[in-house]
């Protein structure tokens, strides 16, 4: 295994750059140095790519934007997609690149994939598979409101077909305070989980970051191989 995480999600939208920004920051406060990389972003507009900004805030890290990000598409939709309306394919070996040059340059690296799971990469590869391919246990982000008992456990059960490691769940509270349907909902993933629920980030205020009991970490850095 490679000493890293994939954050990946239930759905887009669903709290993975918050996920990814508060595990980064949670590592480097216990003093590791943290590399991230977010291999393709879409939506990119002329701020740049804003997850791989966070996420490079987040881990205080100076490497270019263009590595943490080697693929970026002006379309908001899924990479393969976003690609096709730019004429070109997503180029696989860029990503490969920029992972082997971060691996190398940081003691733990985190990757945020777009979207879900089976978000395509390319026609033949999604983001199930390129977390296989760099041999990174997974990190399930999820929605904290209704429809999320259905979303998660088809994510789990996903990883496990595919026989890929999974580090634990963490629900973003991104809806803000939940109806009372909402938290018994909430309350039964709970449940369902068990320890692989490792952390719950509540509502957030714009540039408010998570306090340090938000994430257990010390489950997270269980799944990582020693250096
Ligand atoms: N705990 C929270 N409190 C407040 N807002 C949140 C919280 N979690 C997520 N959000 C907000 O919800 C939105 C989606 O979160 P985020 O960008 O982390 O999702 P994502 O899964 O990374 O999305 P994408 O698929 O675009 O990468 C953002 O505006 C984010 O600030
Ligand atoms: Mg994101």
């Amino acid at each position: 295994m490679t000493r890293g995480l994939f954050v990946t999600g239930t759905d887009t939208g669903v709290g993975k750059t918050v996920v990814a920004c508060a595990i980064a920051r949670g590592l480097v406060a216990r003093g590791l140095d943290v590399g991230v990389l977010k291999p393709a972003e879409t939506g990119v507009g002329a701020d740049g790519p804003l997850d791989a900004q966070a996420l490079r805030e987040a881990a205080g890290v100076e490497d270019p934007l263009d590595r943490i990000c080697p693929q970026q598409f002006a379309l908001p939709a899924a990479p393969t997609v976003a690609a096709a309306a730019e004429g070109r394919p997503v180029d696989l070996a860029a990503l490969d690149a920029a992972f082997h040059a971060l691996r190398a340059g940081h003691e733990v690296l985190l990757v945020e994939g777009a979207g879900g799971l089976l978000v395509p990469v390319t026609a033949t590869f999604c983001m199930a598979d390129l977390a296989a391919r760099w041999e990174l246990p997974l990190v399930v982000a999820a929605r904290a409101a209704l429809g999320t008992i259905n979303h998660t456990l088809l994510t789990l059960e996903a990883l496990e077909r595919r026989g890929l490691a999974l580090a634990g769940v963490v629900v973003s509270h991104a809806g803000g305070p939940l109806s009372d349907a909402d938290a018994a909902n909430l309350e039964a993933l709970r449940r369902a989980l068990g320890p692989r629920l490792v952390g719950e980030i509540p509502p957030l205020a714009a540039g408010e970051e998570p306090g340090p009991g938000a994430l257990d970490l010390d489950a997270l850095l269980h799944h990582l191989p020693a250096e």
